[in-house]
């Protein structure tokens, strides 16, 4: 056996001891598919995996993800692999990245399957602030008591980049709502969503921004309490990140954040692998409206 996984917490978070020259090997992979959906989240510390080794890693676990190209401040010359930075040389839209500061799913609010896994590897890091953290999505709706689970389950949740970066810009102007639009879609997701296997996650983030059928502040008020709920300590599994290390997590059952840096020399480099499953779509301009009504 030349991979094993140890827990880093009872509901949430896995480190994986592998040699780097074991990474690609068939029964890594293996591995590292089953127990991300056991633990959300895998830490392979400080194995200072190159962008092709990074990829090729990707590459071994299902197929690239393409919206890492629509993602505003891409590096064209390297498209799959992102640079997470607020160094303008190297990401032209850093402020998009002031959004990962706030409890989010990545590729949520495009109109394509949810992406499987997101990978993330520490290049450089910042004097202070930056620890990823990751709450388990599958244990928030499995502890929820059940009365509460039959009162979730059949809600269908608004989520937009608007609302995600709502905390970084307040109001955008119009020129930023058009690229929002041009880059993303309003999407109307489950709130509790039934996976292909039968399992059943929440899906939550700051993104999500209202419940159809519900007034506004009512929505947003029970989506604020429930991604209070899945962030409960237990749930969580914070990474302090050492330069090298790579994480990977299942994006479909995870929801994550970074602790605030100001730092412009912080560089995380991220690759996406595509999912198969499409919980929801595009949202109708009606239930968008409703959403933005009091009563
Ligand atoms: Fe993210």
């Amino acid at each position: 056996m030349s991979i094993t996984v140890e827990a880093a917490k009872p509901r949430i978070g896995g480190i994986v001891h592998v040699d780097k020259d074991h990474l690609l090997d068939d029964e890594t992979i293996e591995t590292v598919r089953h127990e991300l959906e056991q633990r959300g989240v895998l830490v392979f510390p400080q194995i200072n995996a190159s962008d092709e080794l990074q990829l090729a890693f990707t590459d071994k676990l299902g197929d690239r993800v393409n919206f890492t190209r629509q993602v505003p401040g891409s590096d064209a010359s390297s498209p799959d692999v992102y640079k997470i930075t607020l160094d303008r040389a190297l990401n032209s839209e850093p402020d998009y990245v002031l959004g990962t500061f706030f409890w989010h799913i990545d590729g949520i609010t495009i109109d394509q399957p949810l992406p499987k896994a997101t990978v993330l590897s520490a290049r450089k890091l910042s004097d202070s602030g930056g620890a990823t953290e990751f709450a388990n999505l599958y244990a928030a709706w499995d502890l929820l008591p059940e009365a509460e689970k039959r009162a979730l389950e059949n809600l269908t949740v608004i989520h937009s980049v608007e609302a995600a970066v709502r905390p970084v810009h307040g109001h955008p102007s119009e020129e930023r709502r058009a690229r929002y639009k041009a880059m993303a879609a309003v999407m109307e997701q489950p709130l509790v969503w039934t996976h292909e296997d039968g399992r059943k996650s929440l899906l939550l983030g700051t993104h999500a921004d209202g419940i159809v059928g519900m007034p506004g502040p009512h929505g947003r008020a029970l989506l604020t309490r429930l991604q209070q709920w899945a962030a409960q300590p237990e749930l969580v599994y914070t990474h302090n990140w050492t330069v090298g290390d790579l994480v990977i997590w299942n994006n479909q059952g995870v929801m994550h954040r970074v602790v605030p840096y100001t730092d412009e020399g912080r560089v995380m480099h991220r690759t996406t692998i595509a999912g198969k499953e499409k919980p929801g779509h595009a949202a109708t301009e009606e239930h968008i409206q409703r959403i933005f009504e009091i009563a």
